[in-house]
């Protein structure tokens, strides 16, 4: 949600300032808009629609002269989308150009002074009210005004700001929202994130909460709210810009599903050394671990279903109650928790608003937090006690393959690592569970060499109005997964079901060629599955059951077969989970849904 890119430099910033706003194209927006500082005066181009009008409109970037400017792209909140709601907002006099990421959760108030005041706003936005802000503390001094403007807002915000007085240099700052800064040679950038600028540099700079930075095209200084200059550690980003592009593949989920072995040994073998699982990353004794009272997961989306497998596993291996919350329900539902709990706080992105949130409640509470998180350096991230990284890579498509995969991988080695120090594994079962780990990344590859097979039934379904995913414990956590793959990327009406609830009243719904996609992959409770199937069955549906190499029985009772390689039961899901993030990618490709971009999504949800 919200993109932003900053440029000073050599160059024309306006065709950088397009480009870069392309790369984050993928977190979601409805208009986009460039400010540049031609020499004269700030000049702003909007659009509201896709960013080739906002090229159109400026040739390319070519019709805005200028070496230093703003972009933004915006997904709308307060105010529809339109060209006087896009970004930059310029202040009264012209004087100050301002993107932002974020929400001014006072802004009424604001507005409501600043009119008083006389200040006349021509939007319905809250970053409005900054622009003006700006204006009226300016005294000659940028980083003063910025000060004073970031003392006065409440919420969250990246902001980068324009002053036509300072022609050589422009200045940001953030707060729960992301922004990097970007180090070139004679030109500097910001960005919401690193693949806005990864063909211009690698070397980085990660700001922190209310950290203010002014850039010129030969310097980056950091500054604190006391003005005093902080001294940055410099990053080197170690994905080169092929990380961040398709490289011949049709859609970016497509590539990211590919990836996902890669994704898993990256995850993975840096954390399993001499036989043991070695967490390195995290501050968590013995003794803490033996003193958790209670596990909590929150997260939101895949990164939830995640934690359900989560729970499954720990509950499992450790011995630990686990429950597992939405975020967005988990922050207002005073939840009682106290610092013998941990906290797992699961985000690919690591700035969900609703998950930060859930996470500062729980801080709160006095928990201690261990976050699973994609990208480096993000709002989570660095909220958290203990940070465990997914090595995923950038993830463009907004329906998430790689990173829940490398959730999920994560999982498993968190429970184990616990589940030993408990004392909970003998050494062979330690062993043997680590060595199926390691393996999974090939039966993934595995899984992804007959991906016809899957092509082929996504070819004979994609025309359905409905379709259902049935499992039990695991397979129903994969299945919830497999379900919101399909639908936020095909628009077909899709729920999840654990097996053994349809009877309840859903199996109402099953009439003659309804099709049922059955998971049945844990030995446990295989038959109880496949009674859930006949019942189907019996009411017409047409089933698809997914199952491991090891089960037979499944060829009597479904239709379709797809076949999985077996594994540990635990790790079940990194393997389940494939097929049906194939299935609904196919069966969006067969309806000519927008893939990497579904209509209504954002990559980011950084609002609540
Ligand atoms: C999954 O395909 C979704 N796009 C979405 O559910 C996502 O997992 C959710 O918004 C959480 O995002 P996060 O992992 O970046 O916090």
């Amino acid at each position: 949600m919200c993109g932003i890119v900053g440029y000073i430099g050599e160059n024309q910033a306006a065709p950088i300032l397009l480009d870069g706003l392309s790369k984050l194209e993928y977190r979601g927006y409805d208009s986009a808009g460039i400010a540049v500082f031609n020499d004269y005066n700030l000049e702003v181009a909007k659009a509201k629609g896709r960013l080739s009008v906002l090229a159109e409109k400026t040739d390319n970037g070519c019709g805005v002269r200028g070496s230093m400017g703003i972009g933004h792209t915006r997904w709308a909140t307060h105010g529809e989308p339109s060209d006087v709601n896009s970004h930059p907002h310029l202040s009264m006099s012209g004087r100050f150009a301002v993107v932002h990421n974020g929400i001014i959760e006072n802004y009424i108030s604001l507005k409501k002074e600043l009119s008083g005041k006389g200040f006349e706003f021509i939007s319905e936005t809250d970053t409005e009210v900054i622009a003006h802000l700006f204006e009226y503390y300016y005294n000659g001094d940028i980083m003063d005004a910025m000060i004073k403007v970031i003392n006065r807002v409440e919420g969250s915000y990246a902001l980068g700001v324009l002053c036509s007085e300072y022609p050589d240099q422009f200045i940001a700052v953030r707060k729960s929202s992301p922004m990097i800064v970007g180090l070139g040679d004679n030109e500097n950038f910001i960005a919401s994130d690193v693949t806005a600028i990864l063909k211009y540099t690698r070397d980085i700079y990660y700001l922190d909460d209310n950290e203010v930075v002014v850039l010129k095209k030969d310097s980056v200084k950091v500054f604190n709210k006391d003005k005093e200059e902080v001294i940055k550690e410099k990053f080197t980003v170690d994905w080169d810009v092929s990380a961040a592009e398709k490289g011949g593949y049709e859609h970016f989920m497509m590539k990211e599903i590919e990836e996902q072995p890669k994704a898993l040994r990256d995850t993975i073998s840096p954390r399993i050394k001499d036989g043991k699982i070695v967490l390195d990353d995290i501050s968590l004794t013995t003794k803490d671990i033996k003193n958790i009272n209670k596990i909590y997961i929150v997260a939101c989306g895949s990164a939830y279903h995640t934690g359900v497998v989560g729970k499954y596993v720990i509950e499992k291996m450790c011995r630990i109650p686990v429950e597992v919350q939405v975020a967005s329900e988990f922050r207002y539902c005073d939840p009682i928790i106290n610092n013998n709990d941990l906290v797992i706080v699961i985000s690919q992105s690591g700035e969900t608003a609703d998950t930060l949130a859930a996470l500062k409640e729980a801080k709160n509470h006095g928990a201690r937090i261990l976050s699973i998180v994609n990208v480096v350096g993000s709002a989570i991230a660095n909220a958290s006690d203990d940070v465990i990284y997914t090595w995923a890579g950038p993830e463009i498509a907004v329906a998430t393959t790689k990173a829940y995969s490398t959730q999920l991988a994560v999982i498993y080695l968190i429970a184990a690592y616990m589940a030993e120090k408990l004392g909970m594994l003998t050494s062979g079962e330690y062993a043997k569970f680590i060595e199926e780990i390691e393996s999974l990344p090939d039966k993934v590859e595995e899984i992804l060499k007959s991906k016809e097979e899957v092509q082929y039934l996504a070819s004979k379904f994609f025309n359905c109005h409905s379709i259902f995913f049935i499992g039990r414990n695991l397979d129903y956590a994969v299945s919830m997964e497999g379900s919101l793959k399909l639908k936020e990327i095909s628009y077909i009406h899709s729920e999840a079901y654990a097996a053994g609830e349809l009877k309840h009243g859903t199996i109402s719904l099953i009439e003659d060629g309804t099709l049922v996609i059955a998971l049945a992959t844990g030995q446990e409770l295989f038959d109880k599955t496949v009674s859930n199937v006949k019942e189907v069955k019996a009411r017409g549906a047409v089933v698809m059951g997914i199952t491991t190499e090891k089960h037979e029985n499944m060829e009597d009772v479904a239709d379709y077969i797809v076949k999985i390689p077996a594994t540990h039961e635990m790790l079940l899901p990194s393997l389940t989970v494939i097929p049906l993030q194939l299935f609904g990618y196919y069966v969006a490709s067969l309806k000519g849904c927008d893939i990497d971009k579904p209509r209504n999504l954002a990559k980011s949800v950084t609002v609540e």
